[in-house]
């Protein structure tokens, strides 16, 4: 276990640190960074998501796309969901797997449902998606695993690519995941004239991400030292609006997961309509910034580190939070 640990104390925080790396091979052979001639205005740069190629029309002509996942892959259709309406200006939804199951969702046979799991064994989303088949949509898989029950049964499907992840907390996975339904937003939208300017600032920025992260990374000592103000804390918020509220939800998840400590991802926009009674001068308040495409990826960096080192000063068992497994495969 510790040769697999390569050198960390915990998986969860090898993995946090592993985001650069993960990001790039994540993107590796599916992104084409270099503009061959600088200023060429003829130049496109080309997003190639192998298993998109054949359905990419279907895709683009779909009444929706529907977004089926759990937990932390749901925060990451979140933070990617603005980026496929903006580019593709097709309607999203996205649904909790459990709560679609509930309500029995309606499902026609041109909507379009992509479902996103880490595992690709989580047993709601692995229900939702036969449920969905059922329905005649055209489904689609986003799982970190070759060979899982959703890769398996999806009609078609994009591999994470990531690499190998242990702690029960998903973190690298995340990031990856906003990518790749970034790319595939990037990849639908690659016709389309108007949207050329945004398409190429978000590449050239993919391009760059790797180096931004590792440079996050290095507010390592900066959130272990706002852990130790916080870890007496009973409840934290994290506010957010945009692309972010993704951001405030999965940090909120992360803190508690790991550190037990009560917190809350609120949307900024909603907190004058009731949360504000909770705030007073004593309710610690995490505020990430900015409202770019890819800066959920970025801005969940220190949030991860912040969360792993509260679980850590209260001496709790980070890779393997009480009452939660990898991967919940009963319903
Ligand atoms: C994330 O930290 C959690 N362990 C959990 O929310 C997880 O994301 C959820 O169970 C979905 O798992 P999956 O991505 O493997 O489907």
């Amino acid at each position: 276990e510790q040769i697999m640990k390569g050198g960390a104390d915990h998986f969860m925080q090898k993995e946090i640190h592993e985001q650069p790396e993960s990001l790039l091979q994540t993107m590796r052979g599916r992104v084409q960074f270099q503009r061959p001639a600088l200023g060429n205005p003829y130049f496109n740069p080309r997003i190639k998501l192998g298993g998109l190629v054949e359905v990419t029309e279907t895709l683009k002509r779909c009444r929706r796309v529907m977004f089926v996942a759990c937990g932390t892959s749901y925060h990451a259709a979140m933070a990617a969901r603005q980026t496929i309406e903006e580019m593709c200006e097709v309607p999203v939804v996205l649904e909790l797997a459990s709560d679609l199951l509930d309500r029995r969702c309606p499902i026609f046979r041109d909507d379009s449902c992509v479902f996103l799991s880490q595992s690709g064994e989580t047993a709601d989303t692995l229900r939702a998606l036969e449920y969905a088949k059922a329905k005649g949509a055209l489904c689609m898989g986003i799982t970190n695993t070759v060979g899982s029950s959703i890769s398996r049964s999806t009609h078609f499907g994009v591999h994470l690519n990531a690499g190998y992840e242990i702690g029960v907390a998903s973190t690298k996975a995340y990031t990856s995941q906003i990518i790749v339904v970034t790319m595939m937003a990037l990849q639908l939208s690659e016709d389309s004239i108007s949207k050329r300017e945004k398409r190429d600032q978000i590449i050239d920025e993919l391009g760059q991400l790797p180096g931004k992260v590792r440079r996050t990374l290095m507010l390592d000592g900066t959130m272990q030292e706002l852990a130790k103000q916080l870890m007496s804390q009973h409840s934290l918020m994290f506010f957010a609006r945009g692309y972010n509220y993704a951001t405030a939800l999965e940090a909120a998840l992360k803190v508690k997961e790991v550190s037990l400590i009560h917190s809350e991802g609120i949307l900024a926009g909603e907190m004058k309509h009731g949360v504000l009674a909770l705030v007073d001068e004593n309710l610690p308040i995490v505020v990430p910034e900015t409202v770019e495409a890819l800066q959920p990826v970025i801005n969940i960096v220190p949030l991860q580190l912040l969360a792993y080192h509260l679980a850590i000063l209260k001496g709790l068992d980070v890779d393997q939070p009480r009452n939660l497994a990898k991967s919940v495969t009963v319903s």
